[in-house]
């Protein structure tokens, strides 16, 4: 009986992986971490000293993780402390706050921090990056609308949340999607997988929604100098329609880059002869 008993399926093998945190000071990265393992939030602002570290089981996809955090300070005070901490990683977490433009604005900074430690063998192309938007619950003025930081963390091939560390929204998502890619980064052999670079949408696409958003007026929208002349401003009006029509573009925020491009268009055409 027992040896034509059916085997039991073996377990797939288990993966270890090390994770970082990333973002400016305050922007709640500890909260996210100790949300999603501890499962409750701390009000009080308790700056991370240096770097925090937490080991912690993840059971995903039939699969058993155990995940080193690696819970960075943000406050440029403790750069020599963290600048070690960036090598042999898999996945990282990059978080600002919605209601801090200048947290959102860092990321970039944060990226050649890591790009720098790396040093020029280090390869960031096989790490999963997840954008976490944080504090949606604040009631404070939101300053980076949902469209601003997806377009920013998708164009980068990297995932996004928006995310509550104070109410947990988002969290468990959030973490779930993160380390699935990861499993998916090891079981390609380190290296990230195609189907999860293609973003659906042009790099030239996200710089023309970025450009049209950022732009002081009409002529600007349009990328023609002031004075420009009707065809002029039909002819840039047609590339930029071609390039960002809802049905031709998936990027984020494109349909609002469409409208107001349209809207220029048409306030510049009323004041040409
Ligand atoms: P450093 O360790 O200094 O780099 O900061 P940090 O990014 O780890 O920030 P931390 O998690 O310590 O949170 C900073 C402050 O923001 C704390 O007062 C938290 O209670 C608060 N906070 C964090 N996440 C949220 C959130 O989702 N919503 C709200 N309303 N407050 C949050
Ligand atoms: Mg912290």
């Amino acid at each position: 009986m027992e040896a034509n008993a059916p085997k039991r399926k073996e377990t797939r093998k288990s993966l270890r992986i090390k994770v970082i945190s990333m973002g400016n000071a305050e922007v709640g990265k500890s909260c996210i971490i100790k949300r999603y393992c501890e499962k409750r939030f701390v009000p009080k602002y308790l700056a991370t000293i240096g770097i925090d570290y937490g080991v912690t089981k993840v059971q995903l996809r039939d699969r058993e993780i155990k995940v080193n955090i690696f819970d960075m300070a943000g406050h440029p005070f403790f750069y020599e402390v963290r600048n070690e901490f960036y090598k042999d990683t898999q996945g990282v977490i990059l978080v600002y706050d919605v209601g801090q433009k200048e947290s959102f604005d860092a990321l970039d900074a944060w990226l050649a921090e890591m790009k720098q430690e790396l040093g020029p063998h280090g390869n960031m192309e096989n790490v999963v990056f997840v954008v976490c938007a944080n504090k949606i619950d604040s009631t404070k003025h939101r300053s980076v609308d949902e469209s601003e930081g997806r377009l920013w963390a998708e164009s980068r091939g990297f995932l996004y949340f928006e995310t509550s560390a104070q109410t947990g929204e988002g969290i468990n998502e959030m973490f779930q999607t993160f380390y699935s890619a990861i499993i998916d980064l090891c079981d390609n052999g380190g290296k990230r997988p195609p189907s999860s670079m293609g973003v659906g949408f042009t790099k030239e696409q996200a710089d023309a929604i970025r450009r049209i958003r950022n732009s002081k007026d009409s002529w600007d929208m349009l990328g023609v100098k002031p004075g420009a002349t009707r065809d002029e401003v039909n002819k840039a009006y047609r590339k930029l329609a071609v390039l960002l029509h809802p049905d031709k573009c998936v990027a984020p925020g494109s349909e609002d880059a469409f409208k107001a491009v349209v809207n220029a268009r048409t306030a510049l055409l009323k004041n040409i002869k």
